[in-house]
């Protein structure tokens, strides 16, 4: 199972296309037609068609997350899901790579699009693209009950727990989600996996040459220990470059949040930079969850 995309509605798709191509880094991939005008597609380096998708809207909201499975691992989603009672539906991808598979929203609106058969295509060069997303996170309004339904239905596991988080794996990453102990579901943030820290660092520089600073980064984190840096895109969400998130064994031990304190003043190992907790905190309400499909039998 591996996290390949996201599928954002927004009212100026063109512009959010012109600053993560022109300014964050990433290459254009496709223009389709769909329902609200065009659908912008951008890529990164890597196999996966497109990592990020652009649909016109009035209102702001994530259309779908993306992951991409097995033939074997769908008919065992199909099957728990359909237990489960979940709002869900079988879908058809429009969207570059093509594949079929499940749409399904979770319990408090997240959601989850799984497909099988979509194609990968040629990994293109470029040192300051993103290789992929390496996490999409949510908000939750109850990140255990989210992490345990995650678990119990889609197979996913908890790797670890902090005061903040609940983190999730689908794969040896770390994770690949996570839900926050927000108090409301929303898009939290998401993470590009860039090829090494000197890419998170060129990243960080190409941002500032247009005037915008991190919100929280450089830094490193406890769970996952990955590098990071965000921003708050001048499209709305909140956005990271990111390196080097552990890979975990099976039998990883889940942390608790006693398992990951810091000590006074310190939010991070490196403890060089400070978070801007209000203005993430506003980014990370706007982007909410909308199910533009019917549920219906698997
Ligand atoms: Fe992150």
């Amino acid at each position: 199972m591996k996290l390949r995309s996201i599928e954002l509605a927004l009212p100026d798709p063109a512009a959010a296309a012109t600053f993560m191509t022109e300014i964050w880094g990433m290459a254009p991939a496709e223009t389709k037609a769909g329902a609200n005008g065009d659908r912008l597609y951008l890529r990164g380096s890597g196999p996966f068609p497109y990592l990020v998708a652009f649909e016109k809207s009035e209102d702001e909201f994530v259309r779908s997350t993306t992951f991409v499975c097995t033939a074997e691992e769908l008919e065992a989603l199909k099957a728990r899901i359909a237990a489960s009672g979940w709002a869900a539906s079988p879908t058809v991808s429009k969207d570059p790579g093509g594949g079929h598979g499940l749409l399904v929203e979770l319990p408090e609106g997240t959601i989850l699009r799984f497909l099988t058969d979509a194609a990968e295509v040629a990994p293109i060069a470029g040192r300051d693209l993103p290789v992929k997303l390496t996490h999409v996170v949510f908000n939750a309004a109850d990140a255990e009950a989210c992490g345990a339904a995650v678990e119990d239905v889609l197979g996913f596991r908890v790797s670890d727990r902090t005061k903040g988080m609940v983190f999730v794996r689908c794969s040896d990453s770390h994770h690949s989600t996570a839900f926050a102990r927000a108090g409301f579901a929303s898009l939290n943030h998401v993470a590009f996996e860039m090829e090494d820290m000197d890419a998170v660092m060129r990243g960080i520089g190409r941002l500032r040459d247009h005037a915008l600073v991190p919100a929280w980064g450089p830094g490193r984190h406890g769970p996952g220990a990955n590098v990071y840096a965000y921003f708050i895109a001048p499209f709305g969400p909140v956005i990271e470059f990111s390196t080097a998130v552990e890979k975990v064994p099976e039998d990883y031990k889940v942390g608790a949040p006693d398992d990951w304190t810091w000590p006074a003043g310190r939010i991070d190992h490196w403890g060089m930079s400070d978070k801007d907790f209000e203005g993430l905190r506003r980014a990370e309400e706007r982007f909410r969850f909308r199910r533009d499909w019917e549920a219906g039998p698997l």
